[in-house]
């Protein structure tokens, strides 16, 4: 398993750099099921706990997109999957959000998309989005925040980063 640690080779620290880009919550577009406050707004999920590198989320109890702007980290539930997704776009870092023409998600530096699976369909991008490493604990997903898949260099780890609900 790849950590990426990028303690000072990586040419782009992309956890700094997503730190300076405004975060925003946001929902799932497509299928308008994403639980959403009483005012309307989605909600900006935060992790329950967080233990060092690990986040703990508990299991979204339906399909919808949650943003944990604090650990940078995507939350998925989909189609029977829960997935952990990096929070910045694979081509150059740009903060990810929902696609506003629904479907999954849309980066606005390039115009690239991705369904919610991660799985890239167009733009200038030239891989998926990067799934962080997820594991089920009870009713709860632990991710850690620290280390992910590039489907492009490791597509075997990167296919099994998700939950099987
Ligand atoms: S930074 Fe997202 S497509 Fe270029």
């Amino acid at each position: 398993m790849s950590t990426h640690d990028c303690s000072g080779d990586c040419p782009v620290a992309r956890r700094t750099f997503v730190k300076d880009v405004s975060v925003f919550a946001a929902a799932l577009v497509a299928a308008g099921l994403a639980p959403r406050g009483a005012s309307g707004a989605p909600p900006l999920m935060r992790a329950v706990s967080r233990d060092h590198a690990d986040a703990r989320y508990a299991i979204p109890a339906a399909d919808g997109v949650q943003f944990d702007d604090k650990n940078e980290v995507i939350l998925v539930r989909y189609q029977g999957h829960v997935y952990a997704f990096a929070l910045s776009c694979p081509h150059q870092n740009t903060a990810l959000k929902t696609d506003p023409a629904g479907g999954g998600f849309f980066c606005t530096k390039h115009e690239s998309r991705y369904k919610f699976d991660g799985q890239f369909i167009s733009g200038r991008a030239t891989r998926n989005m990067d799934r962080l490493v997820i594991r089920r604990d009870g009713n709860f997903v632990v991710v850690n925040v620290d280390k992910w898949y590039e489907s492009d260099s490791e597509p075997t780890q990167w296919a099994s980063a998700q939950i099987t609900l």
